[in-house]
């Protein structure tokens, strides 16, 4: 190969992989985390049974839903005095997967059909989808116990991170 030819095919590389380096930065910041929310009472109240569960894993629909009924929540009581109730509520809807703007909670609230209100992640077609190489007798095992337990698998869950790294499943 000539000098000037081989300077092309360098400068080709290089361009290259540039562009495949900005495409996975792209990838990641735009669908393997959800965004960054807060808010005081949700962190306290929807974290002393559970994982943190981030707003933009469920529709606005069924959060209302969730929230109406927390007097019977998955055979506990969590009932909360009514304007805790509603802080969190209105908190849960503005950040819900059908009002965020990220590219996961897009797919998430495409998933799931018009007439259909999950009140669980775990069983909404689009957490099946991506959790099919799971088998049963993973999720039985005493350190994970059900699907619900995000953070058992994912330690970056309740910042919204579930990025192939951060995976580990417990033996
Ligand atoms: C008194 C305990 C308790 C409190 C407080 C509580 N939960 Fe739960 N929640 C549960 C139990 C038990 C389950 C079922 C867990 C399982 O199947 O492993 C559950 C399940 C869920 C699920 C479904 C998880 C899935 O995908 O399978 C969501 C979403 C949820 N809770 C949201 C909330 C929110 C939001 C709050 C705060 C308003 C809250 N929880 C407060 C006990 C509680
Ligand atoms: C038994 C461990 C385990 C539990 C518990 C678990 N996951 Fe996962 N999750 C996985 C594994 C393993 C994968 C990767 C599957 C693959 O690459 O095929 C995954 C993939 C994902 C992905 C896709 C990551 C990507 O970039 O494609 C998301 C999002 C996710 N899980 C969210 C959740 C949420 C939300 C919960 C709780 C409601 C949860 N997971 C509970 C093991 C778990």
């Amino acid at each position: 190969m000539t000098r000037k030819l081989l300077q092309l095919a360098v400068l080709i590389g290089s361009v290259t992989a540039t562009g495949w380096l900005l495409a996975d930065n792209h990838k990641h910041g735009e669908s393997k985390s959800l965004p960054p929310v807060s808010n005081a009472k949700w962190k306290t109240e929807c974290s002393s049974c559970h994982t943190l569960y981030h707003p933009g894993l469920l529709p606005e629909r069924s959060w209302r839903k969730m929230m109406s009924g927390l007097d019977q929540h998955f055979g506990e009581n969590a009932s909360l005095d009514p304007v805790t109730q509603k802080e969190i509520m209105e908190f849960l809807v503005a950040n819900s997967a059908d009002h965020a703007t990220n590219r996961r909670s897009a797919k998430i609230s495409q998933s799931i059909p018009a007439q259909s209100t999950p009140l669980r992640i775990s069983e909404t077609p689009w957490f099946v989808q991506k959790h099919d190489k799971v088998s049963t007798d993973v999720w039985k095992r005493p350190k994970i116990g059900s699907p619900a337990n995000c953070t058992a698998c994912h330690e970056g869950a309740e910042q919204g991170n579930f990025s192939e790294s951060r995976i580990k499943i417990p033996r």
